[in-house]
């Protein structure tokens, strides 16, 4: 089978992006980050002055809003109606929105049915929380990474710190487990390993290798 449907799924800062952009390059795949989508629309809640408990404007904001990933000078690029957003959408506070407005089933719905469209004739790697249990439940390869809070808050602060914010380690693990708790504790496709996903701890892991596991794992299922 040549163009797989590959779905990576784990709670945030476990290295998801950096390795479904690694998986999707060396595969020659379109790399699909889903949490981009939640952030966008968080950001354009928030700029439109909607609280992510407001789940008629949220549902409104949804049919007004596109979302698109482009490449650029080999980077990928998010497009909210037209303007890039890719760092806009990685603040610490957008980071918590993103998790409150991920919660409703009618924001979950339409970033869903996009996600499919995008993904349905494969040769992708889609990331997020829900794509081996909701979004492509049929996937041909799940991924679940995992990893300890105070590593994952560890990586997200020096991730952070990287680009430049003064950001708190402490706050930063904090702001981690909050929103483990928020993604697994919620009613609609909660954070959760699909039954026929391969877990990999990456806690003692560098990227390389858990990416050249990954890449076992793809060779079997081909
Ligand atoms: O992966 P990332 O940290 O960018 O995702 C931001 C938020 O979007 C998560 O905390 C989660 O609440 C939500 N999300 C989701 N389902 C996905 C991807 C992200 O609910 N498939």
């Amino acid at each position: 089978k040549q163009a797989l449907i590959i779905a990576i799924d784990g709670p945030s800062g476990v290295g998801k992006s950096t390795l479904s952009r690694r998986l999707a390059k060396k595969l020659n795949y379109v790399n699909i980050d889903t949490g981009a989508m939640y952030r966008s629309v968080a950001l354009a809640a928030h700029r439109a002055g909607i609280a992510p408990d407001d789940e008629a404007s949220l549902s409104a904001l949804c049919l007004r809003i596109e979302i698109r990933f482009v490449r650029q000078d080999e980077m990928e690029r998010v497009l909210l109606n037209g303007e890039d957003v890719s760092e806009a959408i990685r603040t610490p506070e957008i980071s918590l929105l993103s998790s409150r407005v991920s919660a409703h089933p009618v924001v979950r719905r339409a970033l869903v049915e996009l996600q499919r469209e995008l993904g349905r004739n494969g040769g992708v790697v889609l990331e997020g929380r829900d794509i081996g249990t909701v979004v492509f439940p049929g996937a041909d390869v799940k991924f679940f990474l995992a990893a300890s809070a105070a590593e994952r808050g560890r990586r997200r602060w020096l991730e952070l710190r990287d680009k430049g914010l003064d950001v708190d380690l402490e706050r930063t693990i904090e702001e981690v487990e909050a929103r483990d708790a928020a993604d697994t504790q919620r009613t609609h496709a909660p954070l959760r390993q699909a039954q026929d996903a391969v877990c990999i701890d990456t806690t003692h892991l560098d990227i390389d290798q858990v990416l050249e596991r990954m890449l076992e794992v793809v060779a079997q299922s081909r």
